[in-house]
């Protein structure tokens, strides 16, 4: 059966998931190593090192992934070293637009962290989603969403903010035939 085909209690168990190559288990083992051997330099059997990928890992984004219906997963060992990872995509000038009532680890890395490298942070009132739009410029990169929010549990439309997003990059195409290089990652 394929994966997108199993109901949600499968695809908790069995989504994204393939016998081990080695032995054929059907859970995947837990591979407790960090360097993996080569015929020749480069020349392996899909991971070499394990802080850049590891067959366990593998296992656990694939089945993120099928739950989500996405395509890809990526597993971080904290939320704000994933927070960390995609922030480095941006640019000095970049802007984010994010909560007011952002989780404290999450400001912090915000403000004292990456406002130094050149990135602006914006705090709005995100259940608002005319204030997000408000704050949408040229130098707009990413909205960042985290709901509920901790500790106040205030609940954020991620549709509606993703319809947002959307309608922005959308008008930006229509008045701007060549592509801005600003969005060229958001391009779609
Ligand atoms: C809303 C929110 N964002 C980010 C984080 C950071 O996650 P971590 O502690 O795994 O780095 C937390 C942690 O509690 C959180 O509640």
């Amino acid at each position: 059966m394929r994966d997108k085909d199993l109901k949600f209690n499968s695809k908790t168990i069995h989504g994204g998931q393939r016998p081990d190559k080695a032995y054929g288990a059907v859970m995947p083992p837990i591979y407790q190593t960090s360097t993996y051997a080569q015929s020749t330099p480069g020349g392996h059997k899909g991971y070499e090192y394990s802080r850049s990928a590891n067959p366990t890992r593998t296992a656990l984004e694939n089945s993120l992934a099928s739950i989500e219906n996405g395509n890809y997963g990526l597993a971080f060992a904290s939320g704000l070293a994933a927070m960390d990872a995609v922030i480095k995509l941006l640019n000095p000038g970049d802007e984010v637009i994010s909560t007011n009532d952002l989780y404290g680890g999450s400001y912090r890395l915000f403000k004292k962290v990456f406002e130094k490298f050149g990135i602006t942070f914006h705090f709005v009132g995100m259940q608002n989603i005319d204030e997000i739009e408000k704050r949408i410029n040229t130098n707009t990169k990413l909205i960042w969403v985290e709901t509920p929010t901790n500790p106040m549990m205030n609940i954020i439309d991620i549709k509606a903010v993703s319809r947002l997003a959307k309608k922005i990059i959308f008008f930006w195409r229509s008045i701007i035939p060549l592509r801005p290089p600003i969005y060229k990652d958001l391009w779609i």
